[in-house]
């Protein structure tokens, strides 16, 4: 069973927070060659974090925290994520951004594999992501008596913190590549996407489509953090041959993009 209480305790014990980062990553599917960026870093599994929530085990989702310098920046990287779609209880999903906000972090990056709606957001293509459709059918805030450093209602109408906004598309000037911007759908799956499904979320608005992502933008929204996302977009959506697997490949295959970009981003913090 997840207890916060008890993962923060031991993560201090074990040095975590002696930094003091600033900034804490979430790295998605695909994402995971930044961990290597981290300089110095203490490491650990998520299973040997007592309360932490088990991971789910799924191929390419690797589950580590590190802290250490990032790129000269005082950061915690979290190398997997909780998903939705596990066998899990939803407020798991919080819990990750409990502990970032617990050691100190202020700002909170999210990024994410996602499937291209719009008609410009091609394979390969990075999106900083503007705002989200929150479509999963779930929120980690239900049952907030139990995240008692949470504002139960929080404001979402500038989820996303529209200074780092800018500073993602900056960086991405800095780091030659182009950031695009756009409105990511949070969905359950873990089945991907039907033809009529993402008609029907193009006409929501929804510029691309992903697993995760949303419910952490909204815990850390409750907890204060302000909150950035980047989307690659690994596929369009709807495909006849969407897969896990071409999910991972794309993301190794376009690593030093987006770790360029990252850099920029952090650096300019
Ligand atoms: N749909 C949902 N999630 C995804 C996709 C997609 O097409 N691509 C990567 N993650």
């Amino acid at each position: 069973m997840a207890n916060f209480a008890a993962a923060i305790g031991d993560l201090r014990d074990t040095g975590f927070g002696g930094d003091k980062p600033r900034v804490a990553i979430i790295l998605g599917s695909g994402w995971g060659a930044i961990e290597r960026e981290v300089h110095d870093p203490l490491t650990v599994r998520y299973e040997d974090i007592p309360g932490f929530p088990a991971p789910a085990g799924t191929a390419g989702h690797e589950c580590r925290l590190s802290e250490g310098s990032l790129w000269g920046v005082p950061a915690l990287v979290f190398r997997g994520r909780y998903h939705a779609y596990e066998d899990r209880d939803p407020r798991d999903l919080a819990i990750p951004v409990q502990v970032a906000h617990a050691l100190g972090v202020e700002t909170l990056v999210l990024t994410n594999a996602a499937g291209g709606i719009r008609e410009d957001l091609e394979p390969g293509d990075l999106m900083a992501v503007s705002d989200h459709l929150n479509l999963m059918g779930i929120n980690p805030l239900v049952g907030f008596e139990r995240l008692p450093q949470a504002k139960p209602f929080p404001a979402m109408g500038a989820a996303y913190d529209p200074e780092l906004l800018e500073k993602l598309i900056n960086a991405g000037e800095l780091a030659s590549q182009t950031v695009k911007s756009g409105v990511y759908a949070g969905v359950l799956g873990p089945s991907f996407e039907t033809k009529a499904e993402v008609e029907m979320l193009r006409r929501m608005g929804a510029d691309a489509v992903g697993m995760s992502t949303v419910p952490e933008a909204i815990v850390a929204r409750a907890l204060g953090l302000k909150v950035c996302g980047l989307s690659l977009i690994t596929n369009r959506a709807g495909g006849a041959d969407d897969s896990h697997e071409g999910t991972l490949k794309a993301g190794s295959d376009n690593a030093p993009r987006f770790a360029a970009v990252l850099k920029a981003l952090i650096t300019g913090l």
